[in-house]
């Protein structure tokens, strides 16, 4: 067996030093490791977009980084986006304009949004269909996902701040 790496990380906000294996990717770190199952493996070619997390405000294809490269990283996991009782913008998007059906996409589609939004606060359709690109959904057809951002655009700008 593969000799362990000790890496430390910050995970919505709570700190955590692990041994992993140099070859454990992040996106098993997070699930595995830490039980946070809502970042989701949906393909093994970095095309689905349902592991997207954020690293140091990044947002990140999770299976696409070693667990060791996240050494010292802070990162935000669609468990610490929001909380029970006061979603982010984006989560509440989704609820409010049904940009979901099945849900494994929706972790992923969150936190690429979310980035989308902490960088370009008022983008277009084609801006945030552009942003989504690297996400799939075999579900939705994708209309009520980009409303679902706008709801969200439209609400952070009338005052309620991101998270992250
Ligand atoms: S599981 Fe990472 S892109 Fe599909
Ligand atoms: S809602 Fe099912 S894959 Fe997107």
């Amino acid at each position: 067996m593969a000799e362990k790496v000790r890496i430390r990380v910050q995970v919505n906000g709570v700190e955590h030093t692990s041994e992993v294996e140099p070859r454990q990717l992040l996106v098993y770190y997070l699930r595995e490791t830490l039980g946070l199952t809502g970042t989701h493996v949906g393909c093994d070619t970095s095309q689905c977009g349902a592991c997207v997390v954020h690293v140091d405000g990044q947002a990140v294809k999770s299976c696409t980084m070693f667990a060791v490269q996240a050494d010292g990283a802070k990162i935000t996991t669609i468990e610490g986006l929001g909380e029970m009782g006061r979603l982010h913008p984006v989560q509440e998007g989704f609820w409010e304009m049904h940009g979901l059906q099945c849900g494994f996409c929706t972790p992923g589609m969150i936190m690429a949004a979310a980035d989308l939004l902490n960088k370009n606060p008022n983008p277009s359709e084609q801006e945030i269909r552009h942003a989504l690109e690297g996400n799939l959904c075999r579900c939705t057809g994708y209309h009520n996902i980009v409303r679902a951002v706008q709801y969200a655009a439209q609400k952070m700008q009338s005052g309620v701040a991101a998270d992250d």
